[in-house]
C-alpha cells in the first residue's frame, strides 16, 4: 500500500509561527525527484502538496513538509554539473563572488550545499582556502575527485559552530538553490551566524518568488522545495537574526532567480538596489493575499489548457513525449493527470534517471537516443529553464517537423523562432536561457 501523508503536519508558519492557510492545493504528490523502478511502485510515498503565503512575515511556503531523509539520501539524482548553462552560470558566479567578497588575506569561503563542486572547484583552483558542505554521499564523492574540500553533512546550528572551530571563521558563505531546502530555516541562519565573521558576506541565489508569480511558473512547487522567497520575506527573516540584505542582483537561472548578499546588521552599506526591489515588490502586491489567490487562479487556468491542448493532440493521433525528467515535472505530470497514455516517455541526459519511472504518474524515463531515433510529434519541454541550450541541440527534431510543447509562462506549441530567450527579469516574462 501507498504511505500517505508527511511526517510533519504544519498548522502555522515555519518562519513567524502565525497561522497560514493554503492558497493553491495541488493535490497527493510523490517526492519530485524520487526517479523509481518498478519494484518500489506499491511503497511509494505521497503527501499533499499545498502552498501557502504568511501574511504576517510574507514567507510563501509548503503547508506540508516532507521528512528531509526522504528528500535528500545518498543516491540524491540532481547532478549540478550536467547542464552546460548551469556550468557556465557557475563559473561565472564563482569568479565573482571571488572577486568581489574574497579578496582580502588567506580568505575562507563555505558553500552549503556544494553538491558535485560545481562552483567550490573555481576556489579550489584558485587556491583558496574553502569549505563545499552536501549531506549527499554521492555528490560529494564526485566533488571531492575534483579537488573540493568536502565535509559530508546537513548544515545547520551545529555544524556553523563546529566548522568555526576546525577552520575558523567564514569570510564568505555562499549557498546556490539550497536554502528553500531546509525545513528549519532558523537553525540554518544560525549556522551562518555562529560561522560568519564580524565583517563576513553570506551570499545567497534562490528562484524567485516574483518570478514564480508572474510567470505562472507553478512546477517550482514540490517537495523538495519548502519555500518561495521574496526580499520582503527575507528582509523579516534575517532580522530576527540581526542580518540584513545588502546587494542584491537577478539572475537568469531557474526561469528568474535572485541572489542576495547578506551581512550583519550595520556591517555594510545598503545598496539602491535593495531599495528599489522592495518597492517594486510592495508595487505588484508580493505581500498582499489578494495576489496569491489571483496566481492560484492563473495555476488552475494553466493545467486545464495544458490538459485539453494534449487531448486534442491525441486525438488527432499526434505522438507526445516530455523532454528533461526534472523535479518540476512531477508536479506537472501529477497536478494535470498526465500518465504514459499522455505522454510516452520523458527523456533526459541524466544516467540516473534513465531506465526508471516519473514519481507517481510513472512515465518511464529513457535516453536522449530514444527521442533521436524516431522523434515524436511534439515534446513536452519540461526544462524550460534550459530552452535556449536545447533548441540549439535538437535542431533535428526541428527538421523532421516536431515542436516543443510549452507551458511557462502560458500553454501552447513553442515556435521555433521565438524571442522568449528574454533577458532576466525579475518580474518580468520568464528567461529561458539557463
Ligand atoms: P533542472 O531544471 O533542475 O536544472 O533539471 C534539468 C533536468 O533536465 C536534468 O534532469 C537534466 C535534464 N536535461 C536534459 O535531459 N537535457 C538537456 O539538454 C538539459 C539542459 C537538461
Ligand atoms: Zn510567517
Amino acid at each position: 500500500m501507498p504511505v500517505v501523508g508527511a511526517r510533519f503536519a504544519m498548522p502555522a508558519c515555519r518562519v513567524c509561527s502565525q497561522s497560514i492557510a493554503p492558497f493553491i492545493s495541488l493535490g497527493r504528490m510523490p517526492v519530485a525527484n524520487a526517479f523509481l523502478r518498478r519494484e518500489a511502485f506499491a511503497d511509494e510515498f505521497f503527501f499533499n502538496l499545498a502552498v501557502a503565503f504568511c501574511p504576517a512575515c510574507g514567507m510563501v511556503q509548503l503547508t506540508e513538509q516532507v521528512d528531509r531523509d526522504r528528500l535528500f539520501h545518498p543516491d540524491y539524482a540532481y547532478f549540478s554539473s550536467l547542464s552546460a548553462g548551469m556550468v557556465r552560470h557557475f563559473t561565472s558566479y564563482a569568479e565573482q563572488v571571488l572577486r568581489e567578497h574574497a579578496s582580502g588575506d588567506d580568505p575562507f569561503i563555505v558553500e552549503i550545499g556544494s553538491n558535485d563542486g560545481i562552483a567550490c572547484r573555481h576556489f579550489s583552483a584558485a587556491g583558496v582556502r574553502h569549505l563545499g558542505v552536501d549531506p549527499s554521499e554521492n555528490v560529494c564523492a564526485v566533488a571531492r575527485a575534483k579537488g573540493v574540500q568536502t565535509l559530508c553533512r546537513f548544515f545547520d546550528e551545529e555544524a556553523g559552530s563546529d566548522i568555526r572551530r576546525d577552520f575558523g571563521p567564514a569570510d564568505l558563505i555562499v549557498s546556490a538553490n539550497v536554502i528553500t531546502h531546509v525545513p528549519d530555516l532558523h537553525t540554518l541562519v544560525r549556522g551562518v551566524c555562529n560561522l560568519l565573521s564580524e565583517r563576513g558576506v553570506f551570499v545567497i541565489e534562490e528562484p524567485y518568488l516574483g518570478s514564480i508569480v508572474s510567470n505562472t511558473a507553478y512546477d517550482q512547487f514540490y517537495a523538495e522545495h519548502g519555500y518561495y522567497f521574496s526580499l520582503l520575506a527575507l528582509t523579516s527573516l534575517f532580522a530576527r537574526h540581526e542580518l540584513e540584505v545588502v546587494d542584491l542582483s537577478a539572475q537568469p537561472t531557474h526561469g528568474g532567480s535572485m541572489r542576495y548578499v547578506v551581512a550583519r546588521r550595520g556591517q555594510r552599506a545598503v545598496s539602491q538596489a535593495v531599495e528599489d526591489l522592495r518597492a517594486r515588490e510592495r508595487e505588484s502586491g508580493l505581500h498582499q493575499h489578494a495576489t496569491y489567490e489571483a496566481f492560484a487562479g492563473r495555476i488552475l487556468h494553466s493545467r486545464d489548457a495544458l490538459r485539453s491542448l494534449l487531448g486534442e493532440l491525441k486525438r488527432a493521433n499526434r505522438r507526445v513525449t516530455g523532454y528533461g525528467a526534472t523535479a518540476k515535472s512531477t508536479t506537472v505530470t501529477n497536478f494535470c493527470g498526465l500518465g504514459p497514455d499522455d505522454i510516452e516517455y520523458i527523456c533526459d541526459t541524466t544516467p540516473g534517471k534513465q531506465g526508471t519511472f516519473s514519481p507517481g504518474m510513472h512515465i518511464p524515463v529513457v535516453a536522449p537516443d530514444g527521442f533521436h531515433a524516431r522523434y515524436p510529434d511534439h515534446a513536452v519541454l519540461f526544462a524550460w529553464n534550459h530552452c535556449a541550450e536545447i533548441v540549439a541541440k535538437e535542431q533535428g527534431f526541428r527538421a523532421a517537423g516536431g515542436s516543443f510543447i510549452e507551458y511557462v509562462p502560458s500553454v501552447g506549441l513553442m515556435s521555433w523562432d521565438r524571442d522568449g530567450l528574454a533577458a532576466p527579469s525579475p518580474t518580468g516574462p520568464a528567461t529561458r536561457d539557463s
